[in-house]
């Protein structure tokens, strides 16, 4: 009897992510991805595969700023579409976020009524920090894009404004700073 296992991407993943992603992006559901942008941002992946080795789904996130990360190329195969994989992708990535200390997670998509099943809501793209819009410079739709930006906020308390500058004596390199490994549980 076959199986699903959820878990982090690995490199052997990669030619099985692009071709899933790519097939929806031929569609018009989503942005393509290269085979070398994969494997350079592998670690941000959740796959669901097959106890034979056959990817089901996948999904990544992408931290963009100090209290904001992105879901992006979820995809579930054509066979395996409605049986729940895409929401436990999200869950398993908004989990990841959650321990990251994130605040929110938002998504460029056309699914809405997925993700507002998801606990997202509609936003205005416009309230983005501008570093979200970098990572468009490679898309056909820059100019013109027609997806619907959502949000889920995991942090209601979480200070909305950005951080403070660096600390000057850090950037100067003169302090000798001692390393001290805090145990998680103990640093939170
Ligand atoms: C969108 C997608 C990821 C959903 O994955 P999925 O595994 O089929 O979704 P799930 O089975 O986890 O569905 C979760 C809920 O959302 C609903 N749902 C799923 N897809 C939906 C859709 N396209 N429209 C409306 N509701 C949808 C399901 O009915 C389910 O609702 P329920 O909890 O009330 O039963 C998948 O259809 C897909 O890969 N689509 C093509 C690529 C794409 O558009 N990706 C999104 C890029 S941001």
């Amino acid at each position: 009897m076959r199986w699903l296992e959820i878990r982090k991407a690995q490199l052997r993943d990669v030619p099985a992510i692009a071709a899933l992603v790519n097939k929806y992006a031929a569609e018009g559901l989503m942005l393509s991805k290269r085979q070398v942008d994969l494997y350079e941002n592998i670690r941000e992946f959740v796959v669901v595969v097959t106890s034979d080795g056959q990817l089901m789904g996948c999904g990544a996130l992408r931290t963009v700023w100090h209290n904001l990360a992105e879901v992006r190329s979820l995809a579930i195969a054509p066979e395996a579409k409605g049986m729940g994989l895409g929401r436990r992708i999200v869950d398993e990535l908004i989990q990841e976020a959650t321990q990251l200390g994130l605040a929110k997670v938002f998504a460029l998509t056309y699914q809405q009524v997925f993700f507002e099943k998801l606990g997202f809501h509609v936003v205005d793209k416009a309230g983005f920090p501008q570093k979200v819009w970098l990572d468009c410079n490679q898309c056909p739709k820059q100019t013109c894009c027609d997806e619907i930006a959502v949000l889920r906020v995991l942090n209601p308390n979480a200070p909305d404004e950005d951080p403070p500058e660096l600390i000057q004596e850090w950037k100067s390199g003169k302090e000798i700073l001692e390393l001290r490994v805090i145990p998680a549980e103990v640093g939170r």
